[in-house]
């Protein structure tokens, strides 16, 4: 960067109140990106949509939470200097370690084959709760990559979401680990709606056939309302925007899967959750809650 970025970050992040930024009544909302099995396509996902929702004229913060196997950096070519692991070691502030992305996308990276950062500790995690909720008022969206499983961190910053967007492929390991996962955070965590993406479909038909089946095991075992955030078509071309180290959504914006992209961020926009119009609290106090539920 680094310089640079550091410089037009700063810029964001004024001395002076960034609650100044936000109009009255608005409010950042939290989405977790998850899955129970990993190499479904979290990252892809989550790094198209912060860029749609960019192009909307969105301000977001994508947070790499997948602590242990940390890529979004490496996607989008940023070659960070610091990363979260800084912030919580107490060497680094938070908008030292957070870089700009494309369109402005804030990242706050993570680090990768560290294996002590794959747990957080409570006093760790506090340090990093106190940093970041002096940005918060500066975005209308935080996405959140987690790692996949059921591991606590995992676990903690789903809870914390204001909503939580499962994503599953059509595999059969896919499916039971994405319904193991949801149930954990219904029976430990009284979650009580999930998003679903479905990914690498070949068809609109085998996405819905995914989300019937999963909410046909929901409604015999579970109160849980599941709802159908989208679905990203199977595309050769995901593998290329990962070497080019660019989003597919910017390599090839006209194509049905950046289209489907660009509407997944309209729906995501149009639909608040129905959680977020309840809480009271956000998405960094929830973090620090739930560290006594654990
Ligand atoms: N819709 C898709 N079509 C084809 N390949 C995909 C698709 N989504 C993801 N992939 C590929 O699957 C692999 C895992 O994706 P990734 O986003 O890293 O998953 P995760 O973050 O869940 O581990 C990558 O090689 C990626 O290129
Ligand atoms: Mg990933």
């Amino acid at each position: 960067m680094i310089r640079d970025q550091a410089h037009s970050l700063r810029q964001h992040f004024p001395e002076a109140s960034p609650k100044d930024y936000r109009p009255q009544g608005r409010r950042v909302r939290a989405l977790s990106f998850t899955s129970g099995k990993g190499g479904v396509g979290k990252t892809n996902i989550v790094v198209n949509l912060s860029v749609q929702l960019a192009k909307r004229g969105k301000k977001v913060l994508l947070i790499d939470a997948d602590l242990g196997l940390a890529n979004i950096d490496i996607m989008l070519n940023l070659n960070p200097q610091f990363t979260v692991e800084d912030v919580l070691l107490g060497k680094k502030q938070i908008h030292e370690v957070m870089v700009e992305g494309p369109l402005g996308v804030h990242i706050l990276p993570a680090s990768s084959g560290v294996s002590e950062m794959t747990e957080l500790s409570g006093e760790q995690q506090m340090h990093m709760l106190q940093q970041l909720a002096s940005l918060q008022d500066n975005y209308d969206f935080i996405l959140i990559d987690t790692g996949a499983g059921i591991a606590s961190t995992v676990l903690r910053f789903n809870a914390a979401a204001d909503e939580i967007c499962v994503i599953t492929t059509t595999e059969p390991t896919a499916l039971t680990d994405a319904y193991a996962l949801m149930k954990v955070m219904a029976t430990k965590y009284q979650v009580r709606k999930f998003n679903l993406i479905v990914n690498q479909v070949g068809n609109m038909k085998e996405a819905k056939a995914v989300y019937e089946k999963l909410k046909a095991v929901f409604q015999q075992f579970l109160p849980v309302d599941l709802m159908m955030m989208g679905f990203i078509p199977r595309d050769v071309n995901f593998p290329k925007a990962v070497r080019a180290q660019t989003p597919l959504s910017l390599l090839q914006p006209n194509s049905s899967t950046s289209k489907a992209f660009a509407l997944m961020a309209k729906h995501l926009e149009q639909n608040p959750g129905q959680s977020m119009e309840q809480e009271e609290t956000n998405f960094f106090t929830r973090l620090g809650l739930f560290k006594r539920r654990l």
